[in-house]
């Protein structure tokens, strides 16, 4: 029991682990996290509708999308893909979650909307095909560690013409300031999410001060099972670190905005966004 205990709390270096194929395509919480997606009242999968329609209007006028292709990495179940299809971009959506593109394929066949879905790891990720637009929405890339974040930001390249655009938004340093750390545990923690059965979930919250990187550590404890762990990263960003990871790859950042909606930037905002290209 105490060396359980002292496992739970233990902190791994830096992105240490990688486990988002445990959060998002196991079945049970794959499912959990479609309920998120499509609840407007809880933004932990996707924003609500009212701000996706907002941010697909202004994407729609910035990107002018009709008849360009765009690639969505982590499209989750396809709230964005539709609604740039709809407008006449010819969209590509890539997810790992089989659950999520089932959704996503489903509610473009029924408006008749062609978009290409791909079940994928965006990290295995491969095509010679090249896009005019890449979008990557809802901080995803934070969750990356600084290996994986070189090596699809320099996909992201490859992939992009000539005078096509990334629209990305991340974290700030003002999130991670906000952030402190924790130790709790809960049993059944939100309500069910992790299983079906009873459980304990120890969540423990690591900050990792000089690589502004936060951790969400979740030990999940049921009865005769192996326990679980999940690592939930998030690297936070200022400009200029965002800035030096684009150039490493050889892109460039050219605007900064409050958010995947064109909004400006606004004073001690906790996620912001970017364009760039080559
Ligand atoms: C925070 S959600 C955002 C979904 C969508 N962009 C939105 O805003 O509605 C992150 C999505 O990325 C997917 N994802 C995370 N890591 C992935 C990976 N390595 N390969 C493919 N998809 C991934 C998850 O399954 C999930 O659908």
């Amino acid at each position: 029991m105490f060396k359980t205990l002292e496992e739970i709390n233990s902190r791994p270096a830096p992105f240490e682990f990688y486990t988002a194929a445990d959060l998002w395509t196991n079945e049970h919480t794959a499912q959990q996290m479609l309920q998120y997606h499509l609840n407007d009242y809880i933004e932990a999968s996707s924003r609500n509708s009212t701000f996706i329609e907002k941010s697909c209007n202004w994407i729609a006028d910035q990107f002018n999308i009709k008849g360009k292709k765009v690639i969505d990495f982590g499209c989750g179940p396809g709230l964005y893909a539709t609604r740039l299809a709809r407008k006449g971009a010819l969209v590509t959506g890539i997810d790992f979650s089989e659950n999520s593109i089932s959704y996503a394929r489903t509610a473009a066949k029924k408006e008749g909307l062609s978009i290409d879905y791909l079940v994928s790891d965006y990290l295995e990720f491969e095509t010679t095909e090249k896009f005019d637009l890449i979008t990557m929405i809802m901080c995803d890339f934070c969750a990356l560690s600084p290996t994986q974040r070189k090596a699809l930001l320099g996909k992201f390249k490859a992939i992009l013409k000539p005078e096509g655009a990334v629209l990305m938004d991340v974290y700030s340093l003002n999130a991670f300031e906000k952030k402190s750390e924790s130790a709790t545990y809960e049993k059944n923690q939100l309500f069910g999410f992790w299983d079906p059965n009873d459980y304990f979930a120890f969540v423990n919250t690591f900050k990792y001060e000089d690589e502004k990187v936060l951790l969400d550590k979740y030990t999940i404890i049921e009865a005769n099972q192996p326990i679980r762990v999940v690592y939930n990263w998030l690297q936070h960003f200022s400009f200029d670190a965002l800035q030096a990871e684009f150039k490493q790859s050889g892109l460039v950042m050219k605007e900064r905005l409050g958010n995947v909606a064109g909004e400006e930037l606004w004073p001690g905002q906790d996620e912001f966004a970017v364009i760039a290209g080559h």
